[in-house]
């Protein structure tokens, strides 16, 4: 499963991309805002950083507009993947930039069947929002499972990206799930390096190591 990382924090972009694990970024207009930079420098920064898939969200309003944004989005590197949002005006531009030969990540979805659309018009990748769904008392993974069983069934070729994860828990059960990828943010990419037994096991092993009589 591919491991993307959802910030536009340009250090924490770096550091993570440093540990190995890092095959693309995903962005999104918060995490643009929080950074108080302009849109465009943070883009060709993170460019310059990650060789890998970096989603970049279109804001427009509608799909002729999301297009040509889209089409502006891509010029900036051959990494770039156009994000889209899951509505009609949005499905409409996917499909346009995908006979164009522009890869889109059809981003804010909260069903199955909003994924099966996006499918059908050639989405090269879906991000259900799997933590948002769990926070209004859904389970945000049988999404990513419908999903999945939905695009085995008629051989869709569209990527699923599980997004808006929250814990190690997410990530476990969206590779179970036949997740292709999952975007998580820093926090919780750090939370997978650690478990107190791994800690314990190589606190013992110092201890006794110390006993050794050395040469
Ligand atoms: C994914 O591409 C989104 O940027 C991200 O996962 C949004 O989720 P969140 O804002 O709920 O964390």
């Amino acid at each position: 499963m591919q491991l993307f990382i959802d910030s536009a924090d340009i250090d924490k972009i770096k550091e993570a991309y440093s540990w190995g694990i890092i095959d693309g970024v995903t962005t999104n207009p918060s995490h643009v805002a929080k950074t108080g930079r302009k849109h465009l420098e943070v883009y060709k920064e993170i460019c310059d950083i990650v060789d890998g898939p970096i989603s970049l969200e279109t804001v427009s309003p509608n799909a002729k507009e999301m297009i040509e944004e889209g089409r502006q989005l891509a010029k900036i590197h051959q990494n770039v993947v156009v994000k889209v949002v899951n509505t009609k005006e949005g499905l409409k531009a996917v499909k346009a930039l995908s006979e164009e030969g522009i890869r889109t990540n059809v981003t804010v979805t909260f069903s199955p069947l909003q994924a099966l659309l996006a499918a059908k018009c050639g989405a090269t990748y879906i991000s259900p929002f799997i933590g948002r769904l769990d926070a209004v008392g859904h389970i945000g993974m049988d999404c990513v499972r419908q999903i999945r069983e939905i695009y085995d069934n008629y051989g869709y070729e569209t990527q699923i990206l599980s997004a808006a994860v929250r814990h190690p828990l997410h990530v476990l059960e969206a590779a179970l799930a036949g997740s292709d990828c999952c975007t998580l943010g820093y926090d919780v990419l750090e939370q997978l390096y650690h478990h107190p037994l791994t800690d314990i096991a190589i606190d013992i092993f110092n201890k006794d190591w110390a006993k050794v009589p050395k040469a």
